[in-house]
């Protein structure tokens, strides 16, 4: 009988790279923690990569899905569904009220919607304007978005119209902005592509860009939205609105979800028949959903969400300053946050915390990343902290 990495291994195309012996095979999650085939507990600063905001197995979530199980579990988009439209009531009611939404499955997809819209939006404009180091999808056209050549080049040719910005750098923008320009799209913290979060007068500046052009701003907050940032939304540190906004992760507490919400102005822009999904808006999905939003929503969990940042980033850059030799920089928002290494240690040592019980995650060879559940308890927050200090130990002069 082969066990199941063999079986992954010899059945799944391997585009994660897993490592058989070093990757764990997890069976069970409660709250901060998870569990592997052999019983061993991890305790989680990944969150299944910002996905489970409210830990593992959520009570709220867990009974969310299970009643509508029992219920409905599909219909398609030919019918209403209470669900949808209780979802599309709290999503709008709470980012941008007088929009809509439209419910994709993923934040690609989410994505790829908020591209058609502002191509359809202006006729003749079709170019859209990202960010070096970005990151927006595996699809074709969100991964030209994406400004990351790595990810882009066995695919060529991409998708016409897309040009990349300096992220923090108004001016690297106002140049590519001409009269086929039909939106600018950033991720106020870029996640995947190492925690940058966008400057105030930057974000401030390219929304008076687009009002002056007569362009969108979208912003992409399918890894720092869901409160990662101690907001609902990143958008709001900024007090700026966009005119799309995407999010997917954290939205369906482990299920597959992606939204994209839509300024008044522009609701009518996508008609019957120009965008579609068969799995959007799937009532189960949207009543994980909605559990999520309302656990989100309560009195307090925010705040505990920026409590628990600052206590992260105060640790975090106290292990910088007693490892200079070591560690670089904080940088970060909440509960997205990263640590940049001098030296090439970071996949050593996220190996090192998953052989001791810790999972976070390694961006390159020199930034490790943090996004843990945003139910994390301070002492376990702590427990987190004290594993990584240990193993800064070994890896420092
Ligand atoms: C900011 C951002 N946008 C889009 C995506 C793509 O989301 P998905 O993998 O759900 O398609 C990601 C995934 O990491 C992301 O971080």
């Amino acid at each position: 009988m082969k066990n199941i990495q063999e079986l992954e291994n010899q059945y799944t195309i391997n585009t994660y790279n897993r490592q058989p012996g070093l990757t764990p095979c997890l069976v069970r999650g409660e709250g901060s923690y998870v569990w592997d085939t052999g019983d061993k507990k991890y305790l989680d600063f990944l969150s299944g990569l910002a996905v489970n905001v409210l830990g593992h197995c959520h009570p709220a979530v867990v009974s969310a899905i299970n009643e509508q199980a029992q219920q409905l579990i599909h219909t398609s988009n030919l019918y209403y569904s209470g669900p949808q439209a209780e979802l599309a009531e709290i999503l709008v009611e709470n980012s941008m009220p007088g929009g809509k939404v439209f419910l994709a499955n993923s934040g690609a997809e989410a994505n790829e919607a908020a591209i058609k819209l502002a191509r359809k939006n202006k006729p003749g404009r079709y170019k859209i304007i990202t960010f070096e180091g970005s990151f927006h999808g595996r699809t074709l056209a969100t991964v030209t978005a994406t400004g990351q050549p790595k990810y882009q080049k066995p695919f060529a040719p991409l998708v016409e119209g897309f040009s990349y910005g300096i992220f923090n750098d108004l001016e690297s923008v106002e140049r590519l902005v001409d009269d086929q320009t039909a939106g600018i799209m950033i991720e106020p913290i870029q996640g995947e592509g190492g925690v940058y979060v966008a400057d105030d007068s930057f974000i401030k500046g390219l929304r008076s860009l687009c009002d002056r052009e007569g362009i969108l701003l979208i912003f992409d907050e399918v890894q720092c939205g869901m409160g990662r940032s101690g907001k609902l939304w990143a958008f709001e540190n900024y007090g700026v609105m966009p005119d799309l906004l995407t999010a997917a992760k954290g939205l369906g507490g482990g299920l597959p979800i992606g939204a994209m919400v839509v300024r008044d102005k522009f609701t009518d822009v996508l008609q019957p028949g120009d965008h579609a999904s068969t799995f959007g808006g799937n009532p189960v999905v949207c009543s994980a959903s909605l559990a999520v939003l309302r656990t989100l929503l309560e009195e307090g969990f925010l705040t505990g969400v920026e409590d628990k940042g600052d206590l992260l980033r105060q640790e975090l850059e106290k292990i910088i300053s007693d490892h200079a030799d070591l560690g670089y920089e904080y940088r970060g928002r909440g509960l997205i946050c990263a640590l940049e290494l001098k030296k090439p240690e970071a996949k050593n040592i996220q190996g090192r915390c998953t052989a001791e019980g810790l999972l976070i995650n390694a961006i390159g060879e020199h930034i490790l990343r943090f996004l843990p559940p945003l139910t994390i308890s301070k002492s376990e927050l702590e427990d987190g902290l004290k594993t990584i200090r240990r193993i800064m130990v070994e890896f420092s002069a």
